[in-house]
């Protein structure tokens, strides 16, 4: 069976640490979709580590981690990436598969999607400038180049032609800032670096391990408000975030889906641009940056803050089926006197539950429901009815709306600041 773990917002949801949390449960961790714009920070024994392409699951021994050909993978990134980690686990070449269908960010992708932001001004998506969005075009557009193609005798030939390509789209924008062959220097040195990992068929793997009865938990990256169907489009990233991606970003069948685990923040954040109803463009929000340590785990960014959107998680936990919610950082909502919760947003077409098709254009203000903050301290460490009733109150009212148990609070972003309910 796979299970899956998915952000139901605008991602930075915990997804890492709590993947890394129920990697015990599980014999192999993979990642679906997304690539290096993904940032999932993990904190353990004193240690912390942000994860880009690598699943949460690496730092248990007994662990086995893909990543899946729905993943986007920059060489570069990914070498750097393995160097931060492998003086924690100098056994990582064991336990890391690398599908040989992922498609291959390169140079030109990268320079790409800088291009394309600069000529959209202020509408710019604000986009991680990582090569994500150019990468999934010429993958669905049939001219990308996987990692497995790296290893065949015409790759030099298929890369040349692929930049020239670029080279062409490039120059179309006008941009010039960039050095091609500094970059290119990088990208084959770390090319030759990931041609020494396990590369795979890793839909034979996973089926292979479904079948022996394995336990797989599937990793989401970014967040299902940023999936690239259902989200607020066009500001979301270039894939499908939801659970029906896991299907094709991995290879596994529906059928063989489990459990779906929905992570959310108890309050609500976006990185980037395009709407956000709740957003808080005052103190409070300014608080919530603050105490929450809104900043992007990739880029750096300031995080956008705001209230706890119903709305738009009921939309999300529909369209993922969700079974289990798991709920973070309430205790930034620490020592807040009154909290609110959009439960509805008002149009000009009257009250509604459901997210427009419109989301960017729709002239639309949130409907709040107050509940009592709770005190500056939850204990994570004497379990849940220990909890506060104010708190507690809020999670029923999350549980009653969605119709789905909170399973997990989360209390802090250490591994053991956690509760199992
Ligand atoms: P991801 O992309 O979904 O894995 O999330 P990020 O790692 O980008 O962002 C989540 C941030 O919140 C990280 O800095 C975590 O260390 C931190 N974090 C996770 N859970 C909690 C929590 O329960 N409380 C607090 N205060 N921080 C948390
Ligand atoms: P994790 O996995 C938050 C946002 C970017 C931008 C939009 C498109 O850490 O939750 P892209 O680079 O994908 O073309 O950017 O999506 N974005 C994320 N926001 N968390 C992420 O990943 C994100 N990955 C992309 O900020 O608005
Ligand atoms: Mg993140």
């Amino acid at each position: 069976m796979v299970d899956v773990i998915l952000g139901l917002q605008w991602g930075d949801e915990g997804k890492g640490k709590i993947a890394d949390y129920l990697t015990p449960r599980y014999d192999i961790v993979a990642r679906f979709q997304g690539g290096p714009n993904a940032g999932h920070s993990l904190d353990f024994e004193g240690k912390k580590f942000v994860l880009n392409t690598v699943p949460s699951g690496i730092f248990h021994k007994g662990t086995l981690n893909i990543i899946g050909n729905g993943v986007v993978i920059d060489p570069v990134r990914l070498q750097e990436e393995l160097g931060r980690i492998e003086h924690e686990c100098p056994d990582y070449r064991d336990r890391l598969l690398v599908s040989r269908k992922a498609h291959l960010i390169l140079p030109t992708h990268r320079i790409l999607d800088a291009a394309s932001e600069a000529s959209k001004g202020e509408h710019k998506i604000g986009s991680t400038l990582r090569g994500i969005g150019p990468t999934y075009r010429d993958k669905t557009g049939r001219s990308g180049i996987r990692v497995g193609d790296s290893t065949e005798p015409g790759f030099m030939e298929l890369y040349q032609k692929t930049v020239q390509e670029h080279l062409r789209q490039i120059q179309a924008y006008g941009y010039t800032a960039f050095d091609l062959a500094a970059e290119e220097e990088k990208f084959f040195a770390s090319m030759d670096f990931i041609r020494q990992l396990q590369l795979v068929n890793s839909e034979y793997v996973i089926n292979e391990a479904i079948h022996a009865g394995k336990k797989i938990l599937a990793e989401g990256a970014q967040g299902s408000m940023l999936d690239v169907e259902f989200g607020s489009y066009p500001f979301v990233t270039s894939s499908v975030t939801l659970a029906g991606g896991v299907c094709n970003g991995l290879g596994v069948a529906p059928k063989h889906i489990g459990k779906i685990y929905g992570i959310f923040k108890a309050y609500c954040t976006r990185v980037g641009s395009g709407p956000f109803p709740t957003e808080l463009n005052d103190d409070m929000g300014e608080l919530l940056r603050k105490k929450g340590h809104e900043f992007g785990a990739t880029t750096g960014r300031p995080r956008r803050t705001g209230w706890l959107d119903m709305v738009a998680l009921q939309y999300t936990c529909m369209l993922n089926g969700v079974d289990e919610l798991i709920m973070m950082k309430s205790d930034v909502l620490c020592g807040i006197d009154q909290l609110k919760v959009a439960t509805a947003y008002n149009t000009p077409g009257g009250t509604t539950r459901e997210v427009p098709a419109n989301l960017c254009s729709a002239e639309l203000k949130p409907i709040y429901q107050d509940f009592r903050g709770w005190p500056n301290e939850l204990p994570h460490d004497k379990g849940y009815d220990a909890l506060d009733s104010n708190f507690l109150t809020y999670v029923e009212f999350i549980e009653q709306t969605l119709k789905t148990p909170v399973r997990v609070i989360s209390l802090g972003p250490e591994r053991h600041k956690t509760i199992m309910r």
